[in-house]
């Protein structure tokens, strides 16, 4: 009896911990950006208050910087959004754009492949929103992500960024349909006036085999980031899972790995149910 009894209590922690953690889940994906150099290179700052989810068909919630192939990514993926804490509104019109920021150590000043970009994107529902395209202007259809070969592991970025009443997009990226291009995805979002992203995530895609080797990136330590020292008081070291964006020098292969977060709860719960 007190055995079950434990176990439903800790299945319960469990299936809370993992849809009401989303504190955790967004300094994950900030420390990814930071390890794999998309901050300060690609965006200057990085401090998003909601956790995306974005998932694909086939594939399902992908984790930050995983590494999927070119046909994992070819459907348009779902999104879903969950604001940090009750005191997050996310509201109004936001604009979805998703940035080849090719491999770690490019220069970003050069530019950026446009892959999606939809204007008046909304959130429906309730927690975690919907993140709705189908009301919004689509200046660039999703183009799945299709690196040429050898050019090693390019790092898709996907940002949700709030419009505000001044707004301004560039006359040529305002109609629909304008095709995939290079632009600059910091010029973009200063010349059309939006806000910092409220979220944001990316993957990986390889083409072949890289004929250069990137610099390497270091590893996400989720038991380093505060939100798992305030979730796992009491039981530290339980929540030691990593997650490596990692490139291993001798293929260049980037050996994106889960962020296995429900494992570092399910460590945290028994923490707690043990005590
Ligand atoms: C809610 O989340 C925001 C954004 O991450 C954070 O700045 C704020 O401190 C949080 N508030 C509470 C009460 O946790
Ligand atoms: C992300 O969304 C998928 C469904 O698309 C869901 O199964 C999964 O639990 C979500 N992950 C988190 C951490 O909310
Ligand atoms: C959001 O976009 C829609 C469609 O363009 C527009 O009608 C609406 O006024 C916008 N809402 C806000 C708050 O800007
Ligand atoms: C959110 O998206 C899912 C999957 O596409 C759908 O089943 C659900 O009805 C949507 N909810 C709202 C409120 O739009
Ligand atoms: C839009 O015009 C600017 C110059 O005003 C140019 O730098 C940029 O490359 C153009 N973008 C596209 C997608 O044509």
């Amino acid at each position: 009896m007190f055995v079950s009894a434990a176990f439903v209590l800790s299945l319960a922690s469990l299936v809370t911990a993992q849809s009401t953690n989303p504190t955790l889940e967004i300094e994950a994906i900030q420390a990814h950006f930071s390890n794999a150099g998309l901050v300060p290179s690609l965006l200057p700052t990085f401090a998003p208050t909601a956790f995306f989810n974005l998932s694909y068909s086939g594939v399902g919630a992908i984790s930050p910087g995983q590494k999927l192939t070119k046909d994992q990514v070819s459907p348009t993926p779902q999104l879903t959004v969950t604001p940090a804490n009750d005191t997050v509104k996310l509201e109004g019109n936001y604009t979805l754009v998703m940035a080849d920021a090719d491999v770690v150590g490019t220069d970003e000043s050069k530019g950026q492949t446009r892959h999606w970009l939809v204007n008046d994107v909304t959130l429906t529902g309730s927690s975690p929103f919907n993140v709705s395209t189908a009301s919004g202007l689509a200046v660039t259809e999703y183009a799945g992500p299709a690196p040429a070969s050898g050019s090693g592991a390019h790092r898709y970025v996907i940002l949700l960024l709030p419009q505000g009443s001044d707004f301004t997009p560039p006359a040529n990226l305002s109609t629909a349909n304008v095709g995939v291009s290079v632009f600059n995805l910091e010029d973009y979002i200063s010349t059309s006036k939006l806000g910092a992203a409220v979220a944001g995530t990316y993957i990986t895609v390889e083409e072949g085999t890289a004929t250069a080797t990137p610099s390497p990136t270091s590893a996400v330590v989720t038991s380093t980031l505060p939100a798992a020292h305030a979730s796992t008081a009491g039981a530290s070291g339980t929540a030691s899972s990593t997650a490596k964006t990692t490139t291993s020098t001798g293929n260049a292969a980037m050996s994106a790995q889960g962020l296995s977060t429900p494992l570092a709860l399910l460590a945290a719960a028994f923490g707690i149910i043990m005590m």
